[in-house]
């Protein structure tokens, strides 16, 4: 268990909160789309401005590799966080240098302050520890409230915190505790629906939850690579040949382990891969050779729903179909109202996923929708994060 706000002296105190402020951005406008990540830290700043603390916000936007990038300046963010805080929130053009020294020593208690994005500085990504040195000289405690970088050991995520007493914010502690419990105790039967498109980047969350799991519902364009190792024919959907072993190895050990795993029996299928061809549903027995497999059918639907119905627990990571064309975004619609609907623990992960169920205005229907992408993963493969590993461990 990690140290949080709570268990530390922040009243009064100069405290650097790093957030996850990298938010989608709609292309055309630069504004942002989805605000998801900058409300789920409300509550650690509203204890901290409760605690007269002075807030420097650090984040970064989008990879701009070390250069100053102008539509990844965090102009938006902070507009978009002075409405959602009700108070003004103050913005710097840097996050280190005299500029942001002076703007700090100007702070009063309970002001807040965002700094520039620190992916302008290639310091931030190579944990540089000057650059570490400087952000944590800006204050006396460091907290923790960006999950979904927990994952990167970065300047901001992990080499602050030798410089200063460092904190899990209440996201972080939220993000750790349900799914340290997922891991750890979840409530049987435990089901977990895995999609997206590559098994490559699930292979350690498929094989770490397989000793966890009571059942395995696969979907997505991954399932095609599951389907053609069992000798399905996929017509020209893209598989990952080389994961081809891989896929039929995790099929064999989860029935050693008595694991039931659902794969598609039925699919959508589209005379070519674009969002304005001609689909019909298929057995996925039948899939024509020229055919892609763009989405779950109604009877896998059908079969995902019969399942979930008697689960506890229920873990949903990555889209069951080309969900960014829109005649193949009913698989995972489906799924989604299903989540929204039972009585069981749902936890939602993967920002795709999470995207998905706040798109359908379904997450306040959702246990828990983590906010982490890479992050999750990486959890759900228990990999241990240095942004987590970094913080101060309950005494
Ligand atoms: C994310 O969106 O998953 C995090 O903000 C991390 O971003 P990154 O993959 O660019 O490090």
């Amino acid at each position: 268990m990690k140290q949080t706000v709570k268990d530390i002296d922040v009243r009064g105190k100069r405290v650097l909160v790093r957030v996850d402020y990298n938010v989608p951005l709609d292309k055309a406008t630069g504004s942002i789309t989805d605000d998801g990540r900058i409300r789920a830290t409300l509550p650690t700043l509203r204890y901290l401005i409760q605690e007269q603390a002075k807030i420097i916000l650090v984040s970064h936007l989008g990879r701009p590799e070390g250069k100053v990038v102008d539509r990844l300046r965090l102009d938006g963010v902070a507009r978009r966080l002075s409405q959602l805080l009700g108070q003004e929130v103050g913005k710097t053009n840097d996050c280190v240098g005299p500029e942001v020294e002076a703007a700090v020593k100007q702070m009063k208690e309970g002001d807040v302050i965002l700094l520039e994005n620190l992916r302008f500085h290639a310091e931030e990504e190579s944990n540089d520890l000057l650059f570490a040195q400087s952000l944590a000289g800006l204050a006396d405690i460091y907290v923790n409230d960006a999950f979904a970088t927990a994952h990167r050991a970065h300047a901001s995520t992990a080499g602050v915190a030798r410089y200063l007493p460092a904190v899990a914010g209440f996201l972080m502690e939220k993000e750790l505790a349900v799914l340290g419990e997922l891991l750890g105790h979840p409530q049987h039967p435990f089901a977990a629906i895995i999609g997206g498109a590559k098994v490559s980047t699930k292979m350690g969350v498929l094989e770490n939850l397989l000793g966890k799991v009571d059942s395995l519902l696969l979907g997505g364009g991954m399932a095609c690579t599951f389907l053609k190792s069992q000798g399905y024919s996929v017509g020209r959907s893209a598989v990952e040949n080389e994961q081809l072993n891989f896929a039929a190895q995790l099929l064999k050990q989860a029935q050693a382990k008595g694991v039931k795993v659902l794969l598609p029996i039925d699919v959508v299928v589209g005379d070519d891969f674009a969002a304005d061809t001609s689909f019909r549903a298929v057995a996925a027995a039948a899939v024509p050779p020229q055919a892609f497999i763009m989405d779950i059918g109604p009877q896998t639907v059908r079969a995902f729903s019969d399942q979930v119905q008697v689960c506890q627990t229920i873990l949903w990571n990555g889209p069951m179909g080309v969900y960014e064309f829109p005649p193949f975004a009913q698989g995972t619609r489906s799924l989604a109202s299903l989540l929204a609907q039972v009585r069981a623990t749902t936890i939602v992960g993967g920002g795709e996923t999470a995207a998905a169920v706040e798109e359908l205005g379904l997450a306040g229907k959702i246990t828990h929708v983590s906010t982490g992408g890479g992050a999750t993963l990486e959890f759900l493969e228990g990999k241990t994060l240095p942004g987590v590993a970094a913080l101060l461990d309950k005494v």
